[in-house]
């Protein structure tokens, strides 16, 4: 009897049906022959060895229980993207790693809750001029990020206590200039599919103001699909295989779905983000998106399937069987 690969897409408990965008890959993967189980997380009911993958996608609540998700990925068997990619992405100190190795990244300065900074001295660290924003390393969708007038004293008084909201909860807090541009285009997300580039989006300016405070699990801003640039395209490749030689997996299977958000400084494109824990894919938007994605599950389902597996074993195809783990 064969086997029908079934994958686990992971969500929140706050998004229980999956994000509009990623919906369509539901009936996408039934084409390819592929049964699809939203589940969340955290749920302890969910038995994660029962999926043939498991593919995160909208677990937005992570923020403030990081080491518990990171602990989870580490947990899961056959998990995309995998565990290592998941713990060094969760927190954006990964900008600082890309920058060592000569990745255009927007300059960051870094407050550490460990440094115990004062009021006067954490107005000594935003910018004299312009604007600028405050938000936390460890976050998503815009959440408790906000922007600032570094002109302004009534701003930069909210910034301080912004600042000192997040260091006071433990959370690492990143001061960076506003990078106008987003305001004026946006910010071009770069989609990349199996290590390839895919397609591209656009992406609103999120932040309006100072901050005020979580609202929901994220704001998701308007997105249109985009042709990116060669430039563009150049900057997300290079970040996202500096990722892999900084994980070690320069040479192993692509990562199924990753992201990589520029913007336009006026030294050039440079990365705001790398996203490879649950990069929203605009799939909505795209047409034949959820096919690319889907047929990029299937593949992988197909070789990890413990169904799979055994007939690999029997038949003796040592390349087919490289993805059983058991
Ligand atoms: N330095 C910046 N200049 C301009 N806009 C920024 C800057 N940093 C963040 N933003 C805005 O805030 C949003 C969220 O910030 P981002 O770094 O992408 O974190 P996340 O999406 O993980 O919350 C961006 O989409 C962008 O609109
Ligand atoms: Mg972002």
């Amino acid at each position: 009897m064969s086997h029908r690969p079934v994958v686990a897409l992971v969500t929140c408990r706050e998004v229980p049906h999956l994000d509009d965008d990623d919906a369509p890959l539901i009936a996408a993967l039934a084409e390819r022959g592929v049964g699809a189980a939203i589940a969340v997380w955290d749920d302890p009911q969910v038995d994660w060895e029962a999926f043939d993958l498991v593919a995160i996608r909208s677990t937005w609540d992570y923020a403030l229980r990081r080491e518990e998700f990171v602990r989870w990925a580490a947990s899961v068997p056959r998990l995309q993207n995998p565990a290592g990619a998941i713990r060094w992405n969760t927190d954006k100190h990964y900008l600082a790693d890309l920058a060592r190795v000569g990745i255009p990244v927007i300059p960051t300065d870094w407050l550490e809750p460990s440094s115990d900074l004062s009021s006067r001295r954490l107005h000594t660290r935003f910018p004299a001029l312009g604007d600028f924003v405050i938000k936390p390393a460890v976050s998503g969708g815009s959440l408790d990020s906000g922007r600032y007038s570094a002109g302004s004293p009534r701003s930069r008084g909210l910034a301080i206590r912004h600042a000192q909201r997040l260091l006071a909860a433990g959370r690492t807090v990143m001061v960076q200039r506003y990078v106008t541009s987003v305001d004026e285009v946006g910010e071009t997300a770069l989609v990349f599919v199996d290590g390839q580039f895919a397609w591209g989006a656009r992406r609103s300016a999120m932040l309006e103001g100072p901050d005020t405070g979580a609202v929901g699990t994220y704001r998701k801003g308007a997105v249109r699909p985009v042709e990116a640039t060669a430039a563009e395209v150049a900057i997300g490749e290079r970040a996202l295989g500096a990722a892999r030689e900084l994980m070690g997996e320069g040479g192993g299977q692509p990562w199924l779905a990753a992201r990589v958000d520029v913007v336009a400084a006026d030294a050039g494109p440079q990365v705001l983000e790398v996203e490879l824990t649950h990069p929203s894919l605009y799939l909505s938007l795209i047409p034949g998106g959820p096919d690319r994605v889907a047929r990029a599950i299937a593949a992988r389902a197909g070789l990890t399937s413990r169904a799979a597996c055994q007939t690999t074993r029997l038949t003796q195809a040592p390349a087919a069987a490289k993805g059983c783990t058991s």
